[in-house]
């Protein structure tokens, strides 16, 4: 049984999140992701909140699981006896540091690989970043996540700036 944890933010999940975590249930056994709790940074959304989203946008996955996690991604992957990290690779900006992460996670655990999966072409300029962006401006986003984020999100932004 080969299971795969897919750390990350997550604030909030894409389509292209969406998209990773289908094609990764395919080619793993069980797929957990992980939601970063990271009290440095002030996401949009809680930890509860993202885990929320996310198992909502996942319920159809038999082999999916959301849980919130704090610290290293190799702990979460351990305490979860998950032999593989999955990140999804956008485009070559993403690889300086995703490599870099990869080959640190390696260092710090030598039994955990790092399998990236390239993002569907259609999400290759999509993140949670840009989605923001978008909806802080009013613009549309029913491109960027399923009906249900995009409310998420609406709900999240001052009332001038809601999107019809
Ligand atoms: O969605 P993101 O923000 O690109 O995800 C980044 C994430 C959560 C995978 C990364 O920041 C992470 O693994 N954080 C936990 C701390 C850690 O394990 N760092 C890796 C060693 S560099």
């Amino acid at each position: 049984m080969v299971i795969a944890v897919y750390p990350g933010s997550f604030d909030p999940a894409t389509y292209g999140h969406l998209d990773v975590i289908k094609r990764a249930s395919v080619s793993f056994d069980k797929i957990i992701v992980g939601v970063l709790h990271n009290s440095a940074k002030s996401p949009l959304f809680s930890v509860e909140e993202r885990v929320n989203i996310l198992e909502k946008a996942t319920k159809d996955i038999p082999n999916v699981e959301v849980k919130p996690f704090e610290g290293l991604s190799v702990n979460f992957a351990r305490e979860n006896h998950a032999q593989v990290i999955v990140r999804g690779l956008r485009a070559v900006t993403d690889f300086e540091y995703e490599l870099q992460m990869a080959q640190t996670n390696r260092v710090l655990a030598q039994d955990i690989d790092t399998v990236f999966m390239t993002t569907s072409l259609e999400y290759a300029y999509l993140s949670s970043t840009i989605m923001k962006e978008v909806a802080s401006f009013g613009g549309d986003l029913s491109k960027f996540a399923p009906p249900e984020i995009i409310e998420a999100v609406k709900q999240k932004m001052p009332k001038d700036k809601q999107i019809k």
